[in-house]
């Protein structure tokens, strides 16, 4: 089915400057970019949308992480999205990312992993909903 899910270039493929070369993953791979934003996350922004982090022992690293510089947010719509996306991306820590994937190309650290994206259709609705309004997103 066609699928949306929410994607973040993180601070550290910003800093890197390979957003287009991460967009060519997403468009060389069914996924269309529907909507995007380029954003200085607040504390509380980041915070708040990984609010499901909160007890873990990396949450404040990762917050830390998080707004140490402007990410990319983007809305991807196309069939299968969501898992389509996590298989762009590879494992969480990109030492165990499989080669090709976006985290073993860009990656640096299970902290500094070059993207997010939403694990579930479920969450996916939930994180869009954290970055765009309904009128922003350019189905097409
Ligand atoms: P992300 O998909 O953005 O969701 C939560 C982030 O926490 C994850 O990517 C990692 O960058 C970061 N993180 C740091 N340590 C861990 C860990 N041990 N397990 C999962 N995520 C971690």
């Amino acid at each position: 089915a066609i699928e949306r899910t929410l994607s973040i270039i993180k601070p550290d493929a910003v800093a890197k400057n390979v957003i287009g070369k991460i967009y060519d993953r997403f468009e060389s791979n069914g996924l269309k970019v529907i909507a995007a934003r380029m954003k200085q996350l607040t504390r509380a922004e980041a915070e708040g949308f990984y609010a499901v982090h909160k007890e873990r022992p990396f949450f404040n690293d990762l917050v830390n992480f998080m707004i140490s510089g402007p990410v990319m947010v983007q809305a991807l719509e196309g069939e299968n999205a969501v898992l389509k996306n996590r298989e762009l991306m590879g494992a969480t820590d990109p030492k165990k990312a499989d080669a090709g994937t976006i985290r073993a190309d860009f990656a640096d650290s299970i902290d500094a992993n070059a993207v997010h994206g939403s694990d579930s259709l479920e969450n996916a609705a939930i994180e869009i909903a954290y970055f765009f309004e309904a009128a922003d997103l350019c189905s097409r």
